[in-house]
């Protein structure tokens, strides 16, 4: 016993975490510890490779940006320019998808701009957007489930001076939480389903390591939480109060706290985990229902006092307006792979949205659930959940999405505004393994949409008609 208790305390202060409660450390455990991201260096290249990932046999490989997964957390301010370079280590082609970010199509690393093997780019866009956690991850045609399973994905976080002002939890106080899931061979290598109906793993995953143990103040911590998972759904609960404060789009207007909270695949959530009552030496699980243990072990230990008061206003959400109760477009996801009875076709674009009209959108299924839904070039706010099955808007849905995530019977109502970029984006299900199957969609925006669905239409079939951008 003393010597494992001497090793654990080693190790803690190698880790330079401190000396908490011996009395915490006398039960060895096998729980690795939880890595915090690693942030990209501003000029470093984004690269994706082959990558060795801690929870698989020694000789086996997955897939990392900058030979981690996660990859780097990146972090911008709103207002500044965001610039990288890309390269592609892999030898099959990828690209870099910006989730969440609203950019330029050439910038968005969409199926039609892969990135080859061997290949690098240099990608530039303004941060117009409000604070918020986005990430990033491959969008290649057909092949993303693949990419993503083995390790491809990685935090965007963007920050402003509305949520600064808030003195929100920071430092040590604020976790980036990477939710997935895996399954290993017997081997102990990569296994990857590739079901059609979304594959799912046996071990879950935080930040790349399997139910990972942490410790930290008996604080108010902010857990940043992204599902970067192929397929699964996540209903997270915790031993401690939970209290939502934001979601993909950024800040709610006012805090809301929740028991458990579901999240479908690329959705987000910003949460303050308050450990102020909680014991030292208490261990705090955080739960998702289908694993037994918990994903996350927290040891709360003695912290510098906590005083900071969770405002009782965030933000400010400025409701989009839309006339009349129909929706102008509806979109039924069917089985594995159609929007609309039609599978995804690369050089097929379906429609054109006049750029800065709001619309409703309704989507529906029959079957093939849960699908995330998500589009690009714009964030939606989500009016309405009807049909047999929740009948409501969660807490998490409220102020400004770019995924939402529907159960069979439910119809869900969203509205949205396009009123950034005019081009051509995407409209998909999330969960990756639909996605590649076809149950994704492009579109364009135009300020003439008939002008600009034409010219998109003759594009995608034989390249750009002149080089000069619009603007
Ligand atoms: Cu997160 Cu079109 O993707
Ligand atoms: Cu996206
Ligand atoms: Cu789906």
């Amino acid at each position: 016993m003393a010597v494992s208790r001497r090793a654990a305390v080693t190790g803690l202060v190698a880790l330079g975490l401190g000396l908490p409660a011996i009395r915490s450390l006398a039960l060895p455990t096998s729980r690795p510890w939880l890595p915090r991201p690693v942030e990209l260096a501003s000029g470093e290249i984004l690269a994706a490779s082959r990558a060795r990932l801690p929870f698989t046999a020694p000789e086996s490989r997955g897939y990392g940006y900058n030979q981690t997964s996660p990859g780097p957390l990146i972090r911008v301010r709103r207002g500044e320019e965001f610039r990288i370079r890309i390269a592609n280590h892999l030898n099959e082609e990828t690209t870099f998808h910006w989730h969440g970010l609203i950019c330029p199509t050439e910038a968005d690393g969409q199926p039609q701009n892969p990135v080859l093997p061997g290949e690098s780019a240099e990608v530039a866009f303004p941060i117009l957007q409000r604070a918020g956690l986005s990430w990033y991850h491959p969008h290649p045609h057909g092949a993303t489930a693949k990419q993503a399973w083995h390790g491809l994905g990685g935090f965007f976080v963007i920050e402003d001076e509305e949520e600064k002002a808030l003195g929100l939890p920071s430092g040590e106080d604020e976790w980036f939480l990477f939710l997935r899931d895996i399954q290993l061979d017997a081997l102990g290598r990569i296994f990857f389903p590739d079901d059609a109906g979304g594959s799912e793993g046996t071990l879950p995953l935080i930040n790349g390591v399997v139910n990972p143990r942490a410790h930290a103040a008996n604080r108010q911590l902010r857990l940043r939480i992204l599902n970067g998972a192929n397929a699964r759904v996540f209903r997270l609960s915790a031993d401690a109060p939970l209290t939502l404060i934001g979601n993909d789009g950024g800040l709610l207007e006012t805090p809301v706290p929740v028991d458990q909270i579901q999240m479908g695949p690329a959705e987000r959530i910003d949460v303050i985990l308050d450990l102020r009552k909680i014991a030292p030496g208490t261990v705090v699980g955080l739960r998702d229902d289908s694993f037994a243990a918990p994903l996350l072990e927290i040891t709360v230990r003695e912290g510098a006092p906590d005083h900071w008061q969770l405002p009782k206003r965030l933000s400010t959400i400025t409701p989009l307006v839309h006339h009349g109760s129909e929706p102008d477009r509806v979109f039924t996801f069917q089985g594995d792979s159609t929007i609309n009875d039609k599978p995804f076709e690369p050089t097929r674009i379906d429609f054109a949205i006049p750029f800065g009209k709001v619309e409703r959108w309704r989507f529906q299924s029959a079957q093939g659930a849960p699908h995330p839904i998500h589009i690009h070039g714009a964030h939606f706010q989500v009016i309405q959940r009807s049909g047999r099955g929740r009948n409501q808007v969660e807490p998490w849905e409220r102020g400004w999405k770019d995924t939402v995530l529907k159960w069979a019977p439910e119809q869900v109502d969203i509205l949205v505004r396009f009123d950034t970029y005019e081009g051509r984006y995407l409209l998909h299900c999330h969960k990756l393994e639909h996605e590649d199957g076809g149950m994704m969609l492009n579109f364009v925006v135009g300020k003439d949409p008939e002008a600009a669905l034409e010219k998109a239409r003759i594009e995608a079939l034989y390249g750009p008609i002149c080089t000069t951008r619009q603007g």
